[in-house]
C-alpha cells in the first residue's frame, strides 16, 4: 500500500550526501536500486537523479517492523527514508560517490509500488533499444541517460547566457508555415478551415531569421526545433533541435569569430576542456582532395593521393578507362595493413562497392618487400614501383585505389578511410578536432533533376570574385558557406546571405526558377528585401550532434528524451497513428489504401 508523503520534505539528493553530514538527520526519496536482506540487517540502495545512497536496517539500530519492512522491498518502489548519516561501519565503497557513508534509517516510507521493470535500470544496459525505447520512461532513469540529458540542459542554457551577453535576442519563430527551402521532405499538416491546403512544419527557422533581420533585430536565436522527413541514420531525426542564429552587418569572419568563442566556452564549462583558437579552417576542395569528405575526422591522417598522373601511362584498363571519361585515380595508403588476410580486403572492396565504386585495386607490400597486388599483372614493373613510391608505400603497407569520376572517388575513398580508421582503432573520443569547412560550391549538379540545386540554400551568397563565372561555368563559382565539423561530424553550417536583388534573381535563373515560380515560393522575402535590407550571415548547429559528440555517443538517440527509430515511428507512443474517420472528414482528407 502506497503511503502518503505528507509532514516530510526531503531535505537531500541522495548523492548529495558526504561525509561532512556524518551526523545529520536527513530525508531522502528516491527508488530502490536494490536490497540485500542478511537476515536481520537489509541493505538498501537509494536512487535518484544524484546517484545512489545505502542505507542499513539493522537490528539494535532499526526497530523489527522497519526492518520487515525494508526486506519486502523491490526494485524501482519510490521510498522515502529519514534517518542519519554515518561513516559506514563496514568497508568503503570506491565505487559509489557516497561510498564512505550510509544512512541509518529512523523512519521509512514506501510513496509508491513497481512492477517488476523489463528491464534492470543500470548502467551499460545490455537491453536491446527497441525494448528500451517501448519503455523509453524507465530508460530514461538510467544514470547514462541521466547524465547526457543534464550535459544537453547545461549546453543549452550556457547557449543561452553566452548569446545573451553577447546581444542576440532570443525570438520563436512560428511551427505552421508554408514550405521552407532547405531542400528535405516537408512534414505537412492539414488545414481544417482551407480544405486542400496544408501548413508545413519548419526544416529550419530560416526565412523568419533573414525576415528578422529586415526587422532591424541584429542579432537573434533560437533553440528552435527543425522537422524533416529524410532516411534515417545514427545521425539524424526526423524532428531535432538546432542552435540557430543570425547576424546583420557582418562577413564570414564575424560569424565564425562569436562561434567559435560559444564553442570554447562550452566544451571549457561542460567538459573542462580548452579547445585552442582560432579553430583550423579548410577550403572545400581541399578537404575534398585531402580527406574525401566535406566533413573530414582530422584525428589521423591517411589522407588521400591523386596518383592520376603517375598511371597516366599505363594499360590497365580501369585506371586508363578512368582518366579518360575526365576522372581520376587516387588512392589510400594505410599503414602497417600489408599483412591483411584476402578474405579481410575482400571485405573492403565489397565495402568500396557499397559506396559506388565498381571495385578497389590493391597493393599489398609485404614484409619482405614482395607484392601481392589485384592489377600489378596488367602494369609494368617500374610503373608498379613509380606508384608504390608517389604513395610512400614501405614493406608492411597497403595501397587502396579506386579510378572514377571525382565524386565516386572522393566517396569510396573518404568512406574507406573511416572505415579503417575503425579497424585500426584511430579513434579516440576524448580527442576533439574542429574544423571549419569554408568555400564550399555554391551550386551541385543533380543527375536526377537534370539541373543545379543550391548546395546550401537559394540564398546563400556567391564569392564576389566568382560571380564573372555564375553564367558560363556556374558549377565553379564558389560560396560565402561553411560547416563546422568536429570528429568527422558536421554539427553545423551557414552562410552569407544574398541580400541584392540582381544576385538573388541570377540566382533563381541557375536554380531554374521562373520569376513567377520564385516569386510563389518566396515573395514575402523577396518583397521585404525591397524595403532596406541589412547585409547578413548565420549559421545553425545540430544541438543533438554536439551534444552526441561532447557525451561520446555513437547515436543522436542517446541525447534526445523521446527519439524516433528508423522508419520515423515512436516504439512508445505508437505514433504515427490512424485517426478517426470524423477527423478526416473536418480536414476534407481521405486515406488511399496502398495496394498489394
Ligand atoms: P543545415 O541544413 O546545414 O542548415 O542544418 C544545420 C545543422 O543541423 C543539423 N541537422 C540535423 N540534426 C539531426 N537530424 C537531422 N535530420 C538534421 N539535419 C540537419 C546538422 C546541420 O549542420 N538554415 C540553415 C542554417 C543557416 O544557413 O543558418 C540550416 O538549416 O548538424
Ligand atoms: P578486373 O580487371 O575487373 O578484374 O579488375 C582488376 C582489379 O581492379 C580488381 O581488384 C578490381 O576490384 C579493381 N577495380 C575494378 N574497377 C575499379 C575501379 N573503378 N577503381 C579501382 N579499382 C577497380
Amino acid at each position: 500500500m502506497a503511503e502518503s508523503m505528507q509532514g516530510l520534505k526531503r531535505t537531500h539528493r541522495c548523492a548529495e550526501l558526504s561525509a561532512a553530514n556524518a551526523g545529520e538527520t536527513v530525508t531522502i526519496m528516491g527508488w530502490v536500486q536494490k536490497n540485500r536482506n542478511k537476515g536481520g540487517l537489509v541493505f538498501v540502495d537509494v536512487r535518484d537523479r544524484s546517484g545512489i545512497i545505502q542505507v542499513v536496517f539493522e537490528e539494535g539500530k532499526s526497530d523489527a517492523a522497519l526492518i520487515e519492512k525494508a526486506a519486502k522491498l523491490r526494485a524501482e518502489y519510490v521510498v522515502a527514508v529519514v534517518g542519519k548519516v554515518e561513516k559506514r561501519s563496514g568497508a568503503v565503497n570506491e565505487n559509489l560517490a557516497t561510498g564512505e557513508i550510509e544512512v541509518i534509517p529512523e523512519q521509512m516510507r514506501i510513496l509508491a509500488e513497481s512492477e517488476t521493470p523489463p528491464f534492470p535500470i543500470e548502467e551499460n544496459s545490455k537491453t536491446k533499444e527497441e525494448v528500451r525505447l517501448k519503455y523509453r520512461y524507465l530508460d530514461l532513469r538510467r544514470p547514462d541517460l541521466q547524465r547526457n540529458l543534464m550535459m544537453r540542459s547545461k549546453v543549452a542554457t550556457l547557449t543561452r547566457q553566452f548569446l545573451a551577453d553577447e546581444g542576440f535576442f532570443e525570438i520563436e519563430t512560428p511551427m505552421m508555415i508554408g514550405s521552407t527551402p532547405e531542400g528535405a521532405r516537408d512534414y505537412l499538416v492539414p488545414s481544417r478551415l482551407h480544405h486542400g491546403c496544408f501548413y508545413a512544419l519548419p526544416q529550419s527557422p530560416q526565412l523568419f531569421k533573414q525576415l528578422l533581420m529586415c526587422s532591424g533585430y541584429d542579432r537573434y536565436f533560437q533553440l528552435a526545433r527543425c522537422f524533416r522527413d529524410e532516411d534515417l541514420r545514427a545521425d539524424r531525426q526526423p524532428e531535432f533541435t538546432q542552435i540557430d542564429m543570425e547576424l546583420s552587418f557582418v562577413d564570414v569572419d564575424d560569424v565564425i569569430d562569436v562561434n567559435e568563442r560559444l564553442l570554447a566556452k562550452l566544451f571549457k564549462e561542460v567538459l573542462g576542456i580548452e579547445i585552442e583558437l582560432p579553430i583550423p579552417r579548410m577550403t572545400w576542395q581541399e578537404a575534398m582532395d585531402r580527406y574525401g569528405s566535406d566533413k573530414p575526422d582530422v584525428r589521423f591522417g591517411m589522407e588521400l593521393c591523386n596518383v592520376t598522373e603517375v598511371v597516366k601511362g599505363c594499360e590497365f584498363a580501369v585506371f586508363k578507362g578512368a582518366i579518360e571519361n575526365g576522372g581520376s585515380v587516387r588512392g589510400i595508403n594505410a599503414k602497417g595493413q600489408g599483412a591483411m588476410p584476402r578474405k579481410k580486403i575482400d571485405k573492403l572492396v565489397s565495402f568500396a562497392k557499397d559506396y559506388g565504386a565498381k571495385g578497389l585495386a590493391y597493393i599489398a607490400i609485404q614484409e619482405d618487400g614482395s607484392v601481392k597486388s589485384s592489377f600489378a599483372k596488367f602494369m609494368k614493373e617500374e610503373e608498379t614501383s613509380a606508384l608504390i613510391q608517389a604513395m610512400g608505400g614501405e614493406n608492411g603497407d597497403l595501397l587502396l585505389f579506386a579510378a572514377d569520376k571525382n565524386k565516386v572517388v572522393w566517396d569510396v575513398l573518404g568512406a574507406l578511410r573511416l572505415e579503417l580508421a575503425r579497424q585500426m582503432e584511430l579513434l579516440d573520443k576524448n580527442d576533439y578536432r574542429f574544423l571549419w569547412v569554408t568555400e564550399f560550391p555554391l551550386l551541385e549538379w543533380s543527375e536526377e533533376q537534370n539541373r543545379y540545386t543550391a548546395m546550401h540554400h537559394p540564398f546563400t551568397m556567391p564569392m564576389e570574385e566568382d560571380l564573372e563565372y555564375i553564367d558560363s561555368d556556374p558549377g565553379r563559382v564558389r560560396a560565402k558557406a561553411y560547416d563546422i565539423v568536429l570528429n568527422g561530424n558536421e554539427i553545423g553550417g551557414g552562410s552569407v546571405r544574398i541580400f541584392n536583388p540582381e544576385i538573388q534573381n541570377k540566382m533563381f535563373e541557375v536554380l531554374g526558377f521562373t520569376p513567377e515560380q520564385a516569386q510563389e515560393q518566396f515573395g514575402f522575402l523577396l518583397t521585404a528585401f525591397k524595403y532596406g535590407v541589412p547585409p547578413h550571415a548565420g549559421l545553425a548547429y545540430g544541438l543533438d550532434r554536439l551534444v552526441m559528440l561532447m557525451a561520446k555517443e555513437d547515436s543522436i538517440r542517446d541525447v534526445i528524451a523521446f527519439p524516433k527509430v528508423k522508419d520515423a515511428s515512436d516504439l512508445m507512443t505508437e505514433a504515427p497513428t490512424a485517426v478517426d474517420q470524423k477527423q478526416l472528414e473536418e480536414l476534407g482528407l481521405e486515406v488511399v489504401k496502398e495496394e498489394g
